[in-house]
């Protein structure tokens, strides 16, 4: 099997190869994105392999549909990106629902005690022998109430991380888990009653701009929010307008709402065009890290593993329990004909 890899990061080949040798799939490596331009990069592979910022809109999958392209296996979890009912009977699409839930919780941790804590300011006093702490000030975790919005594999993980630190946890999730013991609150409460708020729920309609301006008119003065899920969740113009008028304490963002033309690439050197970006990253209390929480050496090894394992469960068997689906690629018995999809 060959399939074509857009968006290819150095870190990203030697998992993907070892495993792709082990599953007899060749991987071409490109460098670029998969967007309408690019798609004929893929003529002759039976699928591609993207990530989260490759473009698979309807004008994608019908341009790959039109070169034989069989299947997406997307090595992420998030199919934001992924015109999903347009593919239904063009094209077959699988994600890596889980690599690591532990890497983009600890990431989104270390971000919220790197900024509270000043530590990347104190990083950069001590290597220029500045040894004063004056305006290093933070504040204590333990006793604090913490507000997780979402409350999935990642967002679980993160909450006892967060209990680990003696904190106060309040949950929201649109489809609260019956076996949860924590306390599940309505979404305004949890605003309004939260010091730290981090989001663990998926991009969609509905949560697009969760936080937006009324939303942070109603949280504590000082709040700290992390976003280590999709920077869309945010408003990003509300939040500056947050900071600027001190009501937000401080922001955690792993991603931010226009990251795909910016994020991963280097960029130093270059003028930024992006002002709200820019502006962000001025203010002393945001932290920016460029969609980095999933980094870690077993989440990339399980990225890989998962992947090559849907391509070959899928061309061997025909079928894969990691596809999106509107009908799993079945005409009968769908494993789920009640919600219409099996995602
Ligand atoms: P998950 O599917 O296990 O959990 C998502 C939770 O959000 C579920 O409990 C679901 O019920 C809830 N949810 C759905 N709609 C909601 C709504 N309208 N309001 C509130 N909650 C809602 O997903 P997982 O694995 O925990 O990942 C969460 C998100 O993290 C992903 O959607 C992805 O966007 C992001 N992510 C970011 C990474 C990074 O490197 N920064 C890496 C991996 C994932």
């Amino acid at each position: 099997m060959k399939f074509a890899f857009f968006d290819t990061k150095p870190y990203d080949i030697p998992s993907f190869e070892r495993f792709g040798k082990d599953a007899e799939i060749e991987f071409k490596f490109f460098e670029t994105k998969l967007n309408a331009d690019t798609a004929s990069l893929a003529a002759g592979c039976d699928g591609v392999c993207v990530f989260v910022n490759d473009t698979v809109n309807a004008e994608v999958i019908d341009r790959l549909h039109a070169l034989g392209v069989k299947a997406v296996a997307l090595r992420c979890a998030g199919y934001n990106n992924v015109d999903v009912k347009h593919a239904f009977g063009k094209l077959h699409v699988f994600h890596v629902p889980a690599y690591s839930p532990y890497a983009v919780a600890e990431h989104a941790m270390a971000m919220l005690l790197t900024s509270i804590r000043r530590i990347h300011k104190a990083y950069i006093r001590t290597k220029d022998h500045n040894f004063s702490l004056s305006g290093l000030t933070g504040f204590d975790l333990h006793g604090k109430t913490v507000g997780v919005i979402g409350t999935g594999r990642i967002g679980r993980v993160f909450i006892n991380i967060c209990r680990g630190f003696g904190m106060r946890v309040l949950a929201y999730d649109k489809f609260p888990a019956p076996d949860a013991d924590f306390e599940y609150v309505e979404l305004n409460r949890l605003l309004a009653e939260s010091d730290i708020i981090s989001l663990h729920c998926p991009l969609t309609e509905e949560t697009r701009h969760l936080i937006d301006a009324s939303a942070i008119e109603g949280m504590k003065k000082g709040v700290v929010i992390i976003n280590t899920s999709r920077g869309a969740l945010i408003d990003a113009e509300a939040l500056l307008a947050g900071i600027k008028s001190r009501k937000v304490g401080a922001a955690c963002l792993d991603v931010y709402e226009e990251e795909s033309d910016i994020f991963f690439e280097d960029f130093s050197g270059h003028i930024m065009d992006d002002d709200t970006l820019a502006r962000l990253i001025t203010m002393p209390n945001v932290l920016v890290t460029s969609h980095q929480a999933f980094l870690t050496e077993e989440a990339l090894a399980n990225i890989a593993e998962t992947t090559c394992a849907n391509i070959v469960s899928f061309f061997e068997k025909g079928e894969c329990e990691n596809e999106l689906c509107y009908r799993c690629g079945r005409t009968e018995n769908c494993r789920n004909e009640r919600k219409g999809r099996c995602f």
